[in-house]
């Protein structure tokens, strides 16, 4: 069996290490693709490959097309909206992800956005203090929660709304307040984290009518995708309302502009890094190693993503 270990964002060293030796343990051969910067360097490499780990990585219905004897891609994270789970899914080309792994990280830099804009960006003048806040989680996943608790640390006040989540045991058990919409959610959030995964259904879904209606100074904090922000919305909304901030870890397509609209109300990371932490790349790294051996060997489908 051969694993290619494609990541554009490589994986920490350790991490890496740590994914080829549990390969090598199966008697695995492993290839690594690292730093690629055009998809032919990527459909070239997945030719004769059994397995694929990836991060946010592209495996586009080409790249899986190109791969003729391949059998499963593992995501090391959170989000699989990289992987066409339609052209696996036709081939039988089982997807996972390695989900919870990196959380921690993610929700790390959450809450340094919020302390990062609650303080003008780091430069001179009266910023203000997270305690007293209310934080708003939209989405109560694995993130989600590390969030919450985090904030809840800092003395700030949690709300959270996730359609998903039935069991309202999970937020009374933390101490969270449950919203029963989206709009009270974001009406009553000082700060906003988002943790939506980019579906059909989440498409372009937070723009102007959201935003407008967050109170006096709110920040939405995105560390989840760009795709799910309505960029158009979000600029009239922040054209309209010189108090609203926005933060992000992913850059929006318009990041030019919005740079140079709104100065300190807006921040966007030169290239995603909420996972970016040793710590993240070992978790992630070495749980998707481990499924790929877990399927290839033993037929395990636990956190498959396309049945
Ligand atoms: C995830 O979905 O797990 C995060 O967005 C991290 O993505 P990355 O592995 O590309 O940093």
């Amino acid at each position: 069996m051969k694993i290619l270990i494609a990541t554009e964002k490589p994986f920490a060293k350790k991490a890496l290490d740590g994914i080829k030796e549990i390969l090598a343990a199966a008697d695995y051969e492993v290839a690594l693709l690292e730093k690629y910067t055009e998809k032919e360097e990527l459909i070239a490499a997945v030719r004769d490959v059994d397995g694929m780990i990836v991060r946010s990585d592209k495996v586009t219905a080409e790249v899986i097309e190109a791969a003729e004897q391949l059998k499963i891609v593992v995501r090391a994270g959170a989000g699989f909206d990289n992987v066409d789970l339609k052209a696996a899914s036709a081939r039988g080309i089982v997807v996972m992800n390695t989900p919870g792994q990196n959380s921690n990280a993610v929700a790390e830099l959450a809450v340094a956005m919020m302390i990062y804009m609650s303080r003008n960006r780091f430069t001179p003048g009266t910023g203000f203090e997270l305690q007293g806040k209310t934080v708003g989680i939209h989405a109560y996943g694995n993130v989600g929660r590390l969030v919450g608790r985090k904030a809840k640390a800092l003395g700030m006040n949690v709300i959270a709304y996730d359609p998903f989540v039935t069991d309202s045991a999970l937020f009374e058990n933390d101490g969270v307040e449950q919203v029963g919409s989206v709009e009270e959610l974001y009406a009553a959030s000082d700060f906003l984290s988002l943790h939506i995964p980019a579906t059909e259904q989440t498409r372009k879904s937070i723009g102007y009518k959201l935003m407008m209606s967050m109170p006096k100074g709110a920040t939405l904090v995105n560390t989840a995708r760009k795709e799910v922000i309505d960029e158009v919305g979000l600029e009239a909304a922040m054209t309209e309302r010189t108090d609203l901030k926005y933060v992000t870890d992913i850059a929006p397509d318009d990041v030019a502009t919005m740079t140079a609209m709104f100065g300190n109300r807006f921040f966007a990371t030169p290239k995603k890094m909420g996972a970016e932490t040793a710590e993240a790349n070992i978790n992630a790294g070495l749980a998707a190693a481990r499924q790929v051996v877990g399927y290839l060997r033993d037929g395990i489908t636990k956190f498959q993503v396309n049945k």
